[in-house]
């Protein structure tokens, strides 16, 4: 040990004197030259919950330090970019343009990389690298489908994916459901417990979809759930495989609707995945129609959860695939610029939005951590104005206060759930920004967020809000206090990344 520590001690003394420097990129230049990125890569990721092996195939060309390419896994191909410094890389995935997925260096013909915590080694691809092919099976024709008269309001609930991901399985489901009743989310209209991917097992000799260890039986839990007042949600995808890599309902679509109704399922989330390589965006709307049929032929009341990241322009025909919700963006990310981003990116999409039927800017990420409250209230603030589903996703078995006054502030969620249903647009643009919200009962709900980095004095006029009438009252909806709206309007002070969200009703 003791010699260890003094080699370790004379190779850092040597790597500090800019002799050592001189010599260390030597070595690196050496071990970097006649040695190129480029190529087709294969790697072994996760080993799934379902027995199968998760795989990675990387096809990389080099231009200098430039790295260009694709990534492909057996859930989904999506194109890449990065830089090559000798023979180090770093890699960005279209999903994640400002952060690497995947840090390696080029060692003795290998790949050796990080992927998170994950460790992985690609080697050069052979034949036998190849992922398997599956047939090509003609999307359906359009046709009338008949909506299944749900989702009046929009969808909440909860969701495993923002905290789980691969991580969920039927105990946990159990005590998150247990502290849905406990906590009050329940009671505050989180009804749904919705899994997301991960659940998936292999067919069986019939094609019968089962889930994996992690669920060791989907009925019992379905009835779990139920006996405490709740819904059971679960996850499938058009593709062969589910992003994750799980098997998806490919050619199975009936079958697993039918599936999941015998399980007592109430809400189906379909996101594309690896349909992206099979079909074309032109196939969206006959894919989903597949399903959105599938389900409503059940005969059990499902929600179907459409998750296409806004490809497409699925909001024009969301409704005729029977589909109660789609999003509208990429995954969203425990952090503000992401939430900024996904809601500004569905602003478009307002027209579109009404009673069973409604644009996703992706599921909460309130109470977990990576944003001040602050932050939080404005995300809750503007996913009600913008009447989005509710999904949770975070841990409600321990919530802080201030995360439960967020989620639960049952003012706000009264404007997520007006029955008119209306999707607020922003009006005003720049470092305050205003979205208006029109009210059934013929007041609107008015959010002025905060986009600088120090507090801002935000005044609403009464132009802004295209209200009739004069104003009769006001309230703050975050204070639960009644404010005076004057003639000129209101003005209040609100801290950077902070909301003040008024509810204004007029005689
Ligand atoms: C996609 C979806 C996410 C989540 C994961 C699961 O990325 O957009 O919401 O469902 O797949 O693999």
């Amino acid at each position: 040990m003791h010699s260890n520590g003094r080699r370790k001690k004379r190779i850092s003394v040597l790597a500090g004197s800019s002799v050592g420097l001189f010599l260390m990129f030597l070595i690196m230049a050496m071990q970097g030259h006649g040695q190129t990125l480029a190529g087709r890569w294969a790697a072994n990721g996760r080993a799934l919950d379902n027995g199968e092996q998760e795989k990675y195939l990387l096809e990389l060309k080099q231009d200098g330090n430039q790295l260009t390419g694709t990534v492909t896994t057996l859930g989904f191909s999506a194109a890449v970019t990065g830089t090559a410094t000798g023979t180090h890389f770093e890699l960005f995935g279209e999903w994640s343009p400002k952060r690497p997925f995947l840090v390696g260096d080029l060692v003795n013909g290998q790949l050796v990389a990080n992927q998170g915590r994950r460790h992985l080694v690609a080697n050069p691809a052979t034949a036998a690298d190849e992922l398997p092919k599956v047939p090509f099976i003609d999307p359906p024709a359009l046709h009338p489908v008949n909506g299944n008269g749900l989702a009046k309001t929009p969808p909440m609930g909860w969701n495993s994916w923002n905290l789980f991901a691969g991580k969920i399985d039927d105990a946990t489901v159990r005590t998150m459901a247990d502290a849905m009743v406990s906590s009050g989310m329940r009671d505050a209209g989180y009804v749904y417990v919705n899994i997301d991917d991960t659940w998936e097992g292999v067919r069986d000799a019939s094609g019968n979809l089962q889930s994996n260890h992690k669920f060791p039986d989907m009925k019992a839990l379905a009835d779990y759930v139920h006996s405490k007042g709740l819904k059971l949600g679960i996850y499938s995808s058009p593709g062969p495989r589910t992003c994750a890599g799980y098997p998806g309902s490919y050619g199975h679509e009936a079958q697993d609707a039918k599936t999941f109704a015998a399980w007592g399922i109430d809400y189906l989330k379909y996101d594309w995945c690896s349909a992206r390589m099979i079909y074309k965006d032109s196939d969206l709307q006959p894919v989903y129609q597949k399903m959105g049929e599938a389900l409503v032929s059940t005969g059990r009341p499902m929600i179907f959860s459409l998750c296409e990241y806004g490809l497409g322009s699925v909001e024009k025909w969301g409704p005729d695939v029977a589909g109660n919700l789609w999003r509208t963006t990429g995954d969203i990310r425990d952090e503000w610029s992401s939430m900024i981003d996904n809601i500004e990116l569905q602003a478009h999409t307002a027209p579109y939005a009404g009673p069973g039927h409604w644009n996703d800017p992706d599921m909460l990420e309130i109470g977990n951590g990576h944003m001040s409250d602050d932050e939080y209230r404005t995300h809750m603030s503007l996913w009600a104005l913008t009447a989005a589903p509710l999904l949770a996703g975070n841990d409600v078995r321990s919530m802080t206060d201030a995360t439960k006054s967020i989620l639960m502030n049952k003012e706000v969620i009264a404007i997520d759930q007006d029955p008119l249903g209306k999707q607020a647009s922003p009006v005003k643009k720049g470092e305050l920004e205003t979205w208006v919200k029109p009210l059934a009962d013929g007041s609107v709900a008015v959010g002025v967020v905060n986009m600088g980095a120090s507090a801002e004095q935000a005044s609403i006029q009464l132009s802004d809000l295209n209200l009739t009438g004069t104003v009769k009252g006001a309230r703050d909806l975050w204070a639960h206090t009644d404010v005076k709206f004057a003639v000129g309007g209101y003005s209040t002070s609100v801290p950077s990344h902070g909301v003040v969200l008024l509810r204004v009703t007029s005689n």
